[in-house]
């Protein structure tokens, strides 16, 4: 059977780079993009490819269910890789009930449309994209593998572990053929000014404060974001249904370590006086809640399935910065909405 598979959330920052990498890689495959276009999705991110024609876009929120059940019906789509959702975890603390309605309830009414079209499930795959933060937070020591227990501690993580256990359980209760991927932070261009990297970059480039949480002492492990995307694919094409793959960059920082990186690397390329901008790092109220420590054992991805993160950490920031620098126009559209005209000018 061709492959018809609904990727969702692709316009957003992962989604986005994943939407790029099946359309152009899997020209036999047809892609249908389906994302509602919040404040963080946008289409500005998939030019390059939007007028090839095994991509299709479809603005849909996952709390429709009726359209929903539309686009599977209208694609004859085969399989799902959802991405779609409130990523940001500060915003998760301001309002917790958007989490649960598109990560939780729109997760469910995905599977439900999935299971609904899929008469016979054999032969289909449900890839849910998941985060490492339902692991909850470590000290010093150890790393999250699959077989740690889930601990979710902001309502962004909780509202993720939810999900995860959705389509567990969708898996063992209907026999859909599903897999689950759980990943570090990611960085790269295209992600939204509000999490940390492009949140330093525009403000270090516009002489703005510089807020890190507490002492900065947290720590992520820091993924590029094509390396992601090259793990999903991976993961698609060759995991075994029903499992678990941690995916990470073995790449551990403090926040404050990255924040003077970013200044350091900054203040080079616009020839700006060593050490000016970190006299902007300012260190503000910390997040409520805030996990000390994420930390990826990648290992059974990489034994079992091949993945490697192909770019090391110094290129990758070297890359994401230049972008940044080089994107003004794009950091304007999104920090102030302009982006959101995009769809209305090409679509409609
Ligand atoms: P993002 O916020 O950049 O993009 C989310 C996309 O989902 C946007 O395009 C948005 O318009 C769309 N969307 C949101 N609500 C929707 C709804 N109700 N209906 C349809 N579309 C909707 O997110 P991201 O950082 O690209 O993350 C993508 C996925 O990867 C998420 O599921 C996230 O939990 C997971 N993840 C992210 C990271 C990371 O570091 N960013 C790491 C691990 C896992
Ligand atoms: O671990 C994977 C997760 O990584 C994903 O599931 C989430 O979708 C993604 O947003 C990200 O979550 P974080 O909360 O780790 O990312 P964020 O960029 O918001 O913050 C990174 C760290 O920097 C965190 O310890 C909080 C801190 N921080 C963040 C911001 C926005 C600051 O100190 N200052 C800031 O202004």
């Amino acid at each position: 059977m061709k492959k018809s598979i609904l990727i969702t959330g692709g316009a957003g920052f992962i989604g986005s780079h994943l939407v790029k990498l099946f359309v152009n890689k899997y020209p036999d495959y047809t892609i249908v993009n389906l994302d509602s276009l919040t404040y963080a999705g946008n289409l500005e991110n998939l030019k390059e490819i939007e007028e090839k024609d095994n991509y299709h876009f479809e603005k849909v929120d996952l709390l429709d269910e009726k359209g929903l059940e539309e686009v599977f019906k209208k694609h004859q789509i085969t399989d799902v890789v959802h991405l779609a959702a409130e990523s940001h975890v500060d915003r998760s603390i301001s309002d917790p009930l958007a989490f649960v309605k598109t990560n939780v309830i729109g997760t469910v009414n995905l599977l439900n449309a999935a299971k609904t079209s899929w008469k016979k499930l054999d032969g289909h795959l449900f890839y849910h994209v998941s985060t490492d933060e339902v692991y909850g937070s470590l000290d010093d020591g150890g790393f999250f593998l699959e077989t740690t227990a889930y601990d979710p501690q902001s309502p962004y993580s909780a509202s993720k572990a939810s999900s995860d256990h959705f389509v567990r359980a969708y898996a063992n209760t209907y026999g859909m053929k599903t897999v689950i991927s759980n990943c570090s932070n990611n960085y790269g261009p295209n992600q939204f000014p509000e999490k940390l990297i492009p949140l330093c970059i525009n403000n270090i480039r516009n002489r703005k404060a510089l807020p890190v949480y507490g002492k900065g002492e947290n720590v992520r492990d820091w993924l590029y974001v094509e390396d992601h995307a090259a793990a999903i694919d991976v993961i698609f094409h060759n995991g075994t249904t029903g499992e678990t793959y941690n995916i990470g960059g073995w790449n551990e920082w403090k926040n404050i370590d990255i924040v003077t990186l970013l200044c350091e690397i900054v203040d080079r390329k616009l020839g700006r006086e060593e050490g000016e901008s970190a006299k902007l790092i300012t260190f503000v109220k910390d997040r409520a809640g805030h996990d000390l420590r994420y930390a990826i054992d990648a290992g059974k991805l990489e034994k079992e399935l091949g993945w490697k993160p192909s770019l090391q950490f110094e290129e990758g920031i070297e890359k994401t910065v230049d972008w940044y620098l080089a994107n003004e126009e794009w950091l304007k559209n999104v920090t102030s909405g302009e982006y959101q005209k995009y769809y209305d000018e090409y679509y409609e």
